[in-house]
């Protein structure tokens, strides 16, 4: 096998898990679950049916992954921040015909206990700040925090706040506007995946 799985995971038979990701302890995967190459799926991490991890995903401990959200390549998950797929649920109601997918785009991170509500983009090397209830979608870049979360700056792909000029002080990467927020300029921006939903 050329991933590690903790005896105390429960992985099930079909999961698709690429090489050199651990798998630790309490963690559930199902069948038909997808992860990626050398991840970390820290400790009571559930991965759905229909859920994607792109590859070196980091997800912190108690992190559900439903079906319908996908993880692009290099996605921060803080501990215990809550990913959904029904957007007005009901005990008695079957509503799963009704999910609305979630995509969190490469290298963007999610803080700790944030909350991204379902059909949702948020986009490259975004940042979602600790506690944040994520309500619209999310430009690339951009750091937001609060509830609901609202954009106060940019961040770099490095992580570090850009200065008004949207220039990294730590690593000196310059950024300039692109269509779905910045873009490095050296980076080519992508279709915007947003306005086709
Ligand atoms: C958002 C974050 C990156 C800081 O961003 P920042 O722009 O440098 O924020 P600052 O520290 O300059 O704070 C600016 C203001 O926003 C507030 N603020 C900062 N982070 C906040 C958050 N997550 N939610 C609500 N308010 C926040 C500060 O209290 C401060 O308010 P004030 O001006 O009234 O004092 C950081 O607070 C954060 O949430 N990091 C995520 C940590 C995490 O979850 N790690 C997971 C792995 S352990
Ligand atoms: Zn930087």
């Amino acid at each position: 096998m050329e991933y590690f799985v903790h005896p105390t995971a429960c992985v099930e038979a079909g999961a698709r898990i690429g090489a050199g990701t651990r798998i630790w302890h309490f963690c559930h995967v199902m069948s038909e679950a997808v992860i990626g190459r050398n991840c970390n799926i820290g400790q009571n991490v559930f991965v759905d049916n229909g859920a994607v991890v792109g590859d070196n995903c980091k997800l912190q401990n108690n992190v559900s992954v439903y079906r319908h959200v996908t993880l692009e390549d290099g996605v921060f998950c803080g501990p215990s921040m809550v990913f959904t797929n029904v957007f007005n649920p009901r005990a008695e109601i079957k509503k799963m015909d009704q999910a609305r997918p979630t995509l969190i785009r490469q290298g963007a991170s999610l803080g700790a206990n944030c909350v991204i509500v379902c059909g949702l983009i948020v986009g490259r090397c975004a940042f979602v700040g600790a506690g944040a209830v994520v309500t619209r979608h999310v430009p690339d870049h951009a750091l937001v925090f609060g509830n609901p979360a609202r954009q106060r700056g940019w961040v770099c792909t490095c992580g570090e706040k850009l200065d008004a000029a949207l220039r990294c002080q730590v690593c000196g990467q310059q950024y300039a506007p692109g269509a779905e927020g910045l873009g490095g300029v050296h980076s080519t921006v992508g279709p915007n995946i947003a306005k086709d939903r």
